[in-house]
């Protein structure tokens, strides 16, 4: 972990770490993967254009999501497969953000509950929820959310049945009982193997509080089937009638939802393409926050993840007008290459790049990055590149 400087380098370290079909579950997207790469290919085609007179010797990167202080405007995604990265998967994630002082949104589908997540953390929790098939245990699992002191809640929207991972088909990752060559890859990472081996015995122990909702593969199997994740308005309407706190969606990748979103009590967007793991097609993230901004109109706090891989991809991403960003691969790169302190050592390359970067545009703080920051975008109304 010494010698890595950048995610990229952290990403190697896990590379080597964990079996290929695992690691290939963690980092593939959906059919042709088109809108993963899209969503790095979009914010390498924005540009920088600095305002280098302004004072910068002193620099401020917090900033305020929903009356509450972030240290910076990075949180750590929603993942339901941090156990495949490291046995103590959400728990050493929850952990790092607390040490850095960054917002954890925790999966429906994770490996430990909720209560035991919130006890493990002394940081700030917000909670992503995949709604329970049956829609009378919504409000038991709101109350618990609530209880457990989870500050805010995000509905994932863009998974009504899970998107064609066509990596973890051909690994053969999901058969039951585990295919041979699955099998021979944890093998060959003896490591690895004894970890995610340790981790499954102590799942199983007795007395370990239930889990009502959440069986990370094993639910993503059945969604499969059943259909059973599909949320609508009146799903949001619901959950907006069981919780007094902030409320979001996650998932939203056009403007013209924001006003409906607005009328039911929403209080905020995540512009995500579920880091293009779900419909393959879809445009970048970072190609249609403007939209998404300008539509919200500062009634909704707009946040954005899917191909944030650098302090300048955030740095862009907020001159664009996103409140804040999350990474969800990249501290998965971090867990499994250096548990806690992996997740801690990402947390902290994107915070100095971040730094770094509002120094060199400018900006001493987060309020500072504005449009006139980038060029390249494609911000509504404005002339397309090959007009100008
Ligand atoms: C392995 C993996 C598991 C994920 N699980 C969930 C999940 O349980 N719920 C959810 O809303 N999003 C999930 N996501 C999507 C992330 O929350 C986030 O949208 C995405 O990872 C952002 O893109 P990035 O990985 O390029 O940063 C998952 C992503 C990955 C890579």
């Amino acid at each position: 972990m010494q010698g890595a400087i950048n995610v990229n380098d952290i990403r190697k370290l896990a590379r080597r770490r964990l079996p290929r079909a695992v690691f290939d579950a963690l980092e593939g997207g959906a059919g042709d993967e088109v809108s993963l790469r899209r969503n790095r290919a979009a914010f390498d085609r924005i540009e920088f254009r600095p305002r280098p007179l302004a004072d910068v010797a002193k620099r401020d990167l917090s900033t305020t999501v929903f009356g509450e202080q972030l240290s910076m405007p990075i949180l750590l995604a929603p993942t339901g497969a941090g156990r495949l990265a490291r046995s103590s998967a959400e728990i050493a994630v929850a952990r790092a953000a607390a040490r850095a002082d960054v917002v954890y949104m925790q999966s429906t589908v994770g490996a430990f509950t909720l209560e035991e997540i919130a006890a493990c953390s002394t940081g700030k929790l917000w909670y992503q929820l995949y709604l329970p098939p049956d829609r009378q245990e919504v409000k038991n699992l709101v109350s618990r959310i609530a209880a457990a002191g989870y500050r805010a809640i995000a509905v994932t929207i863009d998974t009504p049945v899970l998107g064609n991972r066509e990596r973890d088909a051909r690994n053969r990752l999901l058969a039951r009982p585990p295919h041979p060559k699955v099998l021979l890859q944890g093998a060959s990472r003896p490591v690895w193997a004894t970890d995610f081996v340790r981790g499954r015995v102590e799942a199983r122990r007795p007395g370990r509080p239930g889990r009502p909702v959440q069986q990370s593969l094993d639910q993503t199997r059945t969604s499969i089937k059943t259909s059973s994740d599909c949320v609508t308005w009146e799903d949001i309407e619901l959950v907006r009638s069981l919780w007094d706190g902030p409320l979001l969606v996650k998932g939203l990748m056009r403007g013209d939802e924001c006003d409906r979103l607005v009328e039911l009590g929403v209080d905020g967007v995540v512009v995500s393409n579920h880091g293009g793991r779900q419909l393959d097609g879809v445009p970048a993230t970072i190609d249609v926050l403007p939209e998404i901004v300008d539509a919200a109109a500062r009634r909704l706090a707009v946040l954005l993840d899917g191909g944030v891989r650098r302090g300048t991809d955030v740095a862009k991403a907020l001159a664009l007008g996103a409140t804040a960003v999350l990474v969800g691969r990249p501290y998965l790169y971090g867990l499994a290459a250096g548990g806690e302190d992996g997740v801690l050592r990402v947390i902290e390359v994107l915070r100095e790049e971040l730094d770094r970067t509002m120094a060199l545009l400018g900006a001493a703080t987060v309020a500072d990055l504005d449009r006139s920051l980038v060029s390249g975008a494609r911000v509504p109304g404005a002339p397309s590149p090959s007009e100008r």
